[in-house]
């Protein structure tokens, strides 16, 4: 049976595509490839590099790459450091927002200090600021956000007590939009177990109560966007003795959304606001003209680490069956995907 359907293409706004610096993991031409294969036809790539977008020079040399080749449209965040503050001005229009890492992760991009953290939320106006802020730090987060007028995202929330925290920002003014990954929506604690150091990533797979209310968020409104925090590492590294988190994401993100469609976990209308409508809004994202994808809601299929096309070349959804597969990808007109083949490059840099 086959029933496809057009839907806008998706937006991904949190994406580790590892250009310059760690591309034995992925680059911008197999990352952007691994894009449009998921149905997305603009992704925004985090600055956590080995040598992070701190500097106007990084973020140029970034904009270089990216440009030589990518199938979809790319875009940037700055990352927040305690040098990267006199840039910010400088850079502001060339991004679509500012990464913050409040808390430990893959790259050297922390920042505990109180008084680089006020400086930080201080000189960061208008554009989203996103945090990596898990649990109590959150808090903190929220809690300058509010001092100093900053649109705040929240980036991959997976605490009950997170989206309640959210939720109550919102109701006291606070300007928060807020994004859950689908490794949090789709796998728990139970499977960190069996995947191993496949299933280990910041934040780590939570408990089942936590699994529910980020559901809840999605289904109430409280959650406004999906990501899919695709943060690819190397089979070899992920084996070795100090095991790198991240997981990738891109190219099960769709079709595990579209599965729950046809579970009746979600609606379609809900699925094209989680993917698309508000991560358009949220970071001012500018319209694609004559740009769509199509998928067939009723093909099922089981993902395999022989067809994806990141370059880890693995998933923590391996083995898993899914129902709904993208058919093709339109970008500007141009069939970039046909549900086998990649065409082109045909994306852009988006750098406003
Ligand atoms: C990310 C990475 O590998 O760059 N890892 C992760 O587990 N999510 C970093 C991050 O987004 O925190
Ligand atoms: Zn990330």
């Amino acid at each position: 049976m086959s029933k496809t359907i057009k839907l806008p293409g998706l937006i991904d706004v949190h994406v580790h595509l590892r250009a310059p610096g760690a591309t034995q993991k992925e680059d911008f031409q197999t990352g952007t490839k691994a894009a449009i294969a998921g149905g997305y036809t603009l992704v925004l790539d985090m600055p956590n590099n080995p040598e992070p977008t701190v500097s106007p020079e990084a973020l140029q040399q970034k904009i270089d790459l990216a440009k030589a080749r990518v199938y979809s449209d790319v875009g940037f965040h700055f990352g927040a450091s305690k040098e990267s503050i006199q840039y910010f001005e400088s850079i502001k229009d060339k991004v679509f927002g500012l990464k913050l890492y409040m808390n430990h992760t893959t790259g050297e991009l922390l920042i505990e200090d109180e008084k680089v953290l006020e400086e930080v939320f201080l000189n960061w106006i208008k554009k989203p600021i996103l945090v990596h802020a898990e649990g109590e730090t959150l808090q903190k987060a929220v809690i300058l956000a509010k001092k100093f007028g900053n649109k705040l995202h929240v980036c991959h929330v997976s605490l009950k007590e997170e989206v309640e925290l959210i939720k109550k920002a919102r109701e006291d003014g606070l300007k928060v939009s807020c994004e859950v990954t689908c490794h949090h929506l789709f796998l728990t604690e139970d499977d960190a177990l069996r995947l191993g150091p496949f299933g280990q990533m910041r934040p780590p797979l939570r408990s089942k109560h936590d699994q529910q209310a980020l559901w809840q968020g999605i289904t109430d409104g409280t959650i406004d966007m999906v990501a899919s925090d695709h943060a690819p590492h190397t089979k070899e590294e992920k084996l070795g003795e100090k095991v790198p988190n991240g997981v990738p994401g891109l190219e099960t993100t769709l079709p595990l959304l579209l599965t729950a469609v046809n579970d009746g976990r979600l609606t379609m209308d809900r699925l094209i606001e989680l993917t698309s409508t508000n991560p358009r809004k949220v970071f001012k994202i500018p319209e694609q003209e004559n740009t769509y994808i199509e998928v067939d809601l009723e093909e099922s299929y089981e993902i395999k680490n022989e067809n994806l096309q990141t370059k880890c070349g693995w998933s923590p959804f391996a083995g898993m069956k899914v129902t709904g597969k993208v058919k093709k990808v339109v970008l500007r007109g141009n069939i970039a995907y046909d549900g086998q083949n990649l065409f082109g490059p045909y994306g852009q840099v988006n750098i406003t």
